[in-house]
Parts: structure tokens; C-alpha cells; sequence
């Protein structure tokens, strides 16, 4: 069965048919939208979310499909006590494929091998968030193609999953990786060490000044306060790496500013009226992606059975 669990198994070939597909529902939606008449998405969201949930949601009902969701972890049987494995185990019988999010790293892995649907990883701790990654390239891809680009990506690079998850991405294109953040919140090990091993082309800054005029995407993020054992080491950085108008007049007219959101106030509200503010069209590009996603993780089911 085939899951998606993390970016780092994905290669150039299955990136590119998923983006082509999305390509394809973009541009006709109607010939989709009884695709998947009669199948069920699972959403498991043990963390919060807005995008990654209701663009599952509203993908899945656009394939003509139908979403029965876990509810929160304060409503469901996992309030009770009940496991991971047991809970997915449950579920896959309810449900044609499930998508999870869950605040532990490994936590799609895992309850992958309990299940013989396709799981979709949502976001497990600070490891890996691949559905964004595909939404976000996508955004990439419709303005700028995916090769010969400088990619600057900026905050927090340690729990950052969409961070981990797109840098492994990259890897499959001729890109230039620029990773600025204070030295606290770098790259983990695991993630520089992937990098590395493939070849890629990566800088790390602590200063966004030096590298911002030769960039063609700036990815800015959120620093993950949920994350930070100490409270105090959240305080100490919070605030840095904040990109207004005045920031951005270093850089290229035709700069990308890309962001997973939510964001709290790495980027100015009047950024969002510039020809450099993508963020808000990179989430709504999660539904064509996440319907092109499901088309294809559903039809290989199917084929399968
Ligand atoms: N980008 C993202 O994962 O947003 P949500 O946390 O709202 O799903």
C-alpha cells in the first residue's frame, strides 16, 4: 500500500505527476467531480489546524467523495486512552484512506504500518509535512518553473516540519538552498546531513541581508512556540526575522514571499498587498494539490484491491 509519509522518498517524477495533475483539475474541475463518488477520507487531526483539515475536507467532497472526521483529541476515544495503532486500525474501516496529524515525530510511520489504506502524513511533531510541500511547489512551479532558483528559507528551521519537508524536496531540482535563521533554530542534523548526502546546493545565513537581492523565493515561517521546551528560549528569539515593506526593497521585483501559515507577525500585514505576497494563494492551491493527491493514492488503491 502505498502512504505519504515523508519527502525525503519522494522523487522528481512523482512530484511533477502530482503538479501536473493538480495542473489538470485547475484547469477543469468539473471532469473530477465524480472521480471518487462513494469513498470516505478519514481526517485524525490530533493537533490543531485550519488549512491542511479543510482543504482535505473540500478535496475529497470535490472528488465526490465524502470526509468523517475524528473530531479533537478532548472529543474522541483518545481522551479515554486509546493508541495510535488501535485508533487508525479503527478507522481504516470506516474510511478508504486516512489523513493524520499527530504532535509526535514518527507518528505517520507508525500507524502507516497498522493499515492497509493510504495514510497521508498531516504533520507528525517537527519531522515532516508532505501535502504542504506539494502545495507549495506547485506555487513555485506556476510562477517561476523548478530549476535554476535561489530558494531562501527563513525562521525556524529546527521544529519546522514544512521546512524539513520541502528542503528534502528540493533536492530533486536545480535549486539553490538558503537557510537563514539564528543559530538556535538551524537545520536539525538528520536534515543537513540528507542535504548533503544528495548534493545539493545549500548556504545557511543568520543574516537574510546577504543573500535576500539573488533570491527568487523567500519561504518564511512561523517559530514554533509549541515546540520550544523552555518558553524562555521562545522569548529570546521571537521577533527576528520579521519581513516588511522596508525588508523587501533589497529585493528582486519578481521575489515569491511564500509562508505555510499561520503566521503571528513574521510578515507585515502590508506586505500582503504587494506583488510579492504568494501565502494566500499557496493555501488555496492546497485543494487542486490535495485533490490531485487523493486521485492518486485512491486510484492505486483501487487498482490494488
Ligand atoms: N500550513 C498548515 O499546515 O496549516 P494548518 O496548521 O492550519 O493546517
Amino acid at each position: 500500500q502505498d502512504h505519504l509519509i515523508s519527502a525525503a522518498n519522494l522523487s522528481r517524477e512523482s512530484i511533477e505527476a502530482v503538479l501536473d495533475r493538480a495542473a489538470a483539475i485547475d484547469a477543469d474541475p468539473a471532469a473530477y467531480r465524480q472521480r471518487h463518488a462513494g469513498a470516505v477520507l478519514a481526517l485524525c487531526f490530533f493537533e490543531p489546524s485550519t488549512r491542511t483539515k479543510m482543504s482535505f475536507d473540500t478535496a475529497m467532497k470535490r472528488l465526490g467523495g465524502t470526509t468523517v472526521d475524528m473530531g479533537t483529541v478532548e472529543s474522541s476515544s483518545v481522551k479515554k486512552g486509546e493508541t495510535l495503532a488501535d485508533t487508525v486500525r479503527v478507522v481504516e474501516g470506516y474510511a478508504d484512506a486516512i489523513v493524520l496529524r499527530h504532535p509526535s515525530e514518527g507518528a505517520a510511520k507508525m500507524a502507516s504500518e497498522f493499515v492497509d489504506v493510504p495514510l497521508v502524513n498531516a504533520g507528525d511533531g517537527a519531522g515532516q509535512h508532505p501535502s504542504q510541500t506539494l502545495l507549495d511547489l506547485y506555487t513555485i512551479r506556476e510562477r517561476a518553473g523548478l530549476d535554476d532558483l535561489s530558494v531562501g528559507i527563513m525562521g525556524d528551521l529546527k521544529y519546522g516540519r514544512t521546512v524539513h519537508s520541502l528542503a528534502h524536496a528540493l533536492t530533486n531540482f536545480d535549486v539553490r538552498q538558503h537557510f537563514i535563521s539564528p543559530e538556535s533554530l538551524r537545520l536539525p542534523r538528520n536534515v543537513r546531513f540528507d542535504l548533503h548526502e544528495s548534493g545539493a546546493q545549500v548556504r545557511e545565513h543568520t543574516d537574510l541581508d546577504a543573500v535576500l537581492p539573488e533570491l527568487d523565493v523567500l519561504y518564511v515561517t512561523r517559530i514554533q512556540r509549541e515546540r520550544f521546551p523552555d518558553e524562555n528560549e521562545y522569548h529570546a528569539i521571537a521577533g527576528e526575522y520579521r519581513i516588511d515593506e522596508e525588508t523587501l526593497d533589497a529585493a528582486r521585483d519578481d521575489l515569491s514571499v511564500m509562508h505555510p501559515l499561520p503566521r503571528v507577525d513574521e510578515i507585515a500585514p502590508e506586505v500582503d498587498d504587494t506583488e510579492y505576497a504568494r501565502y494566500f494563494e499557496q493555501a488555496h492551491n492546497g485543494v487542486p494539490v490535495r485533490m490531485a493527491l487523493l486521485d492518486e493514492l485512491l486510484t492505486q488503491a483501487e487498482a490494488e484491491r
